[in-house]
């Protein structure tokens, strides 16, 4: 018989997708330099060239069955050191290779991560707008997702709402920062204020409750501000990292997750997510792929045109009156629809050849995102008939 559960999610399918697909087949009848494609989250900048020389070195070498042959169940031990090693230079925290489990990516961390530390029928929260995957990440593991409204004002945390939605059966909590869909960087303040938070409710419940921390755009950020690490406010603190953005490697599939020295069950995690792995058939991420990143810890791809591209876009919509919080980093901007209704913006801008994804697969209506991970030469482009768009459409 077929599964139940996943028949019942093919009508659930990711309106992230739709719109890549609306985009790709429109692109087909009106050509790709007129269609303005800013549905996906697919990095655009291109590779070092430090780590496509690193994976022609590997695959020079005779000895096969060190680059093609399987990998520790935990990732390869010299790989997980480094990582280690440059986590605890950076964030002075005490990392040791024990603490790093290499992923496929962050989501294979985070999914890992919430078998840790969640059981079923157990919650966890997140914070709207949010990743709109961190549904099936949970759900899929047996957790309930629960939703803390937006911020709409700073796009920080809501605590009045978070107070609402924390109970006794929370498990983890999920931070992404910097934010897609938002950009926003969670400040010092914030983070303070929720390990408080979350210190007093572990005590009064008697259990832990875990931070699970979605940290893709780590290296993202703009007008020069830095991203406060969130494993250094919190020790029971999970840390799911991806070389997808920082390095421009999305298909390459990875990451870590690395857990605190200091959180409960420290010595535990990473062997346990070797157990998690068995059960979902994960097996390790490719291992010369795991050698190249071993070496390039801590560098990046030039990042600087999502900065360009923001500043761009930033002054386009807020000069057109839309309301837009400024991104602090990732390659997403997150303004108001000029409409309540987000999904009927979206719906006309498609037509016009913009194409965005409404707030609502992200927790927040009457919000759109706006992927601009593109070279700067389209955004420029997309300007002008953003312009036509709107005044036509709304007479702005
Ligand atoms: C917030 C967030 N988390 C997790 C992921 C998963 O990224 P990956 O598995 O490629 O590292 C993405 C991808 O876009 C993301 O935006």
């Amino acid at each position: 018989m077929l599964s139940k559960q996943y028949k019942e999610m093919l009508s659930q399918k990711s309106v992230i997708r739709d719109m890549f697909y609306f985009a790709t087949e429109r692109i087909k009848t009106h050509g790709a330099e007129n269609v303005f494609d800013y549905s996906i989250g697919n990095p655009s900048v291109p590779v070092p060239e430090a780590y496509n020389k690193k994976i022609e070195e590997l695959l020079e070498n005779p000895d096969f069955t060190s680059i093609h042959g399987y990998s520790p169940n935990l990732g390869i031990l010299s790989v997980r050191e480094k990582i280690a090693a440059y986590l605890k230079k950076t964030y002075d925290v005490p990392y040791e290779a024990e603490h790093i489990f290499m992923t496929s990516g962050a989501a294979s961390a985070i999914c890992h991560a919430i078998r840790c530390v969640v059981e079923a029928g157990e919650e966890v929260v997140v914070f709207a707008p949010y990743f709109p995957e961190y549904r099936p990440y949970i759900e899929l593991a047996g957790g309930i997702m629960r939703v803390v409204e937006p911020d709409t004002k700073a796009f920080q945390i809501h605590f009045d709402k978070l107070e609402e939605v924390l109970n006794e059966k929370t498990a983890a909590v999920i931070v992404n920062s910097p934010s897609n869909p938002s950009g926003v960087v969670f400040s010092d303040a914030t983070l303070k204020k929720l390990a408080a938070f979350l210190m007093e409710k572990q005590k009064q419940y008697g259990h832990e409750i875990f931070i699970i921390s979605d940290e893709p755009y780590r290296e993202i950020v703009f007008d020069g501000k830095t991203v406060p690490y969130v494993s250094k406010y919190y020790d029971n603190t999970l840390s799911c990292y991806s070389f997808s953005k920082s390095l421009s490697v999305p298909g390459d599939r990875i990451g870590y997750l690395a857990a605190n020295p200091s959180c409960a069950g420290a010595e535990l995690i990473a062997s346990m997510c070797g157990q998690i792995s068995r059960g979902l058939g994960h097996n390790c991420p490719t291992a010369f792929i795991q050698q190249a990143i071993g070496d390039l810890i801590g560098t990046t791809a030039d990042l600087s045109v999502y900065e360009t591209n923001m500043n761009l876009l930033y002054d386009a919509f807020t000069s057109l009156g839309c309301e837009c919080i400024r991104p602090d980093g990732t390659f997403y901007l997150f303004p108001k629809a000029p409409e309540p209704d987000a999904r009927a913006f979206c719906d006309k801008a498609k037509y016009a050849n913009l194409i965005f994804v409404p707030g609502d697969s992200f927790g927040c209506a009457g919000y759109f995102r706006v992927a601009f991970c593109k070279d700067t030469k389209t955004v420029e482009r997309s300007i002008p008939v953003l312009r036509n768009f709107m005044r036509e459409t709304y007479g702005i």
